[in-house]
């Protein structure tokens, strides 16, 4: 574990984590993990098992239930459930939909922590979500916290949504979106906030590029305060 780093990059939804996360690991060689995949991941095997999502203790028993198995695949974390790598089947509507729901409950949350914990032991990570600065690696000197205004980010997610051929009005996707922003930070248990120490980086009138900069730099400085 000697001279492992873990770049965390926490934020509201389609803030620009996952673009920037994965361009930062892949300039400084770090290995790119989206923790939110893991919280999608069990909403989809409850929601193929035929569980409420809304039924917490059923979604617990699901998670538990099942075989989990981590590895690295072209530079990213990644993880099959039951031998079943699901990828786009984790950006549906009706995982969209549930995910925070189910990310709020304590024990997915403490499932999920520790398994992204253990991927530590792969390398050097650069990893997004929205806790990762605050719970999962809460001593890394490397913590980020980017935003955009909710409509920019609404536009985005609806442009990624269109292009991945979904049916969807902007109207609605900023509506979730919103929805979703405000579950993640009132929750009880690892609200969305701002980790201590970390720097707070606004996107929304940033090319992807100059964010990706604005990190490798800090990090290379090893300074992000
Ligand atoms: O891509 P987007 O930012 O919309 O979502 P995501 O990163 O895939 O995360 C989906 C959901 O998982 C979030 O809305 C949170 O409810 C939950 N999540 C979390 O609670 N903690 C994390 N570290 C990552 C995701």
């Amino acid at each position: 574990m000697e001279g492992i780093k873990t770049i965390a990059i926490d934020g509201p939804s389609a803030s620009g984590k996952s673009s920037v996360s994965k361009g930062v690991a892949a300039e400084l060689g770090f290995i790119y993990s989206d923790s939110g995949a893991l919280y999608r991941g069990v909403t989809w095997q409850a929601i193929r098992k035929g569980v409420d999502p809304q039924d917490a203790a059923a979604v617990i028993e699901c998670m538990l239930s099942a075989e989990w198995s981590f590895f690295v695949q072209d530079g990213a974390a990644i993880f099959s459930i039951d031998g079943d790598i699901p990828v786009q089947e984790l950006r549906g509507k009706d995982v969209r939909e549930s995910v925070a729901v189910v990310a709020a409950i304590p024990e997915i949350r403490r499932f999920v922590v520790e398994s992204l914990q253990s991927l530590a032991n792969f390398g050097s990570l650069v990893m997004e979500g929205r806790d990762i600065g605050t719970v999962v690696f809460p001593d890394s000197p490397y913590k980020f916290y980017l935003d955009a205004d909710p409509e920019e980010r609404a536009m985005r997610r609806y442009r990624e949504l269109v292009a991945a051929g979904e049916d969807e009005k902007a109207h609605e996707v900023l509506d979730s979106l919103k929805k979703r922003d405000q579950i993640d930070a009132t929750r009880k248990t690892d609200p969305l906030v701002v980790a201590p120490g970390a720097q707070v980086i606004d996107s929304t009138a940033m090319t992807l590029a100059d964010v990706i900069k604005t990190v490798v730099d800090a990090v290379k400085k090893g300074d992000t305060k």
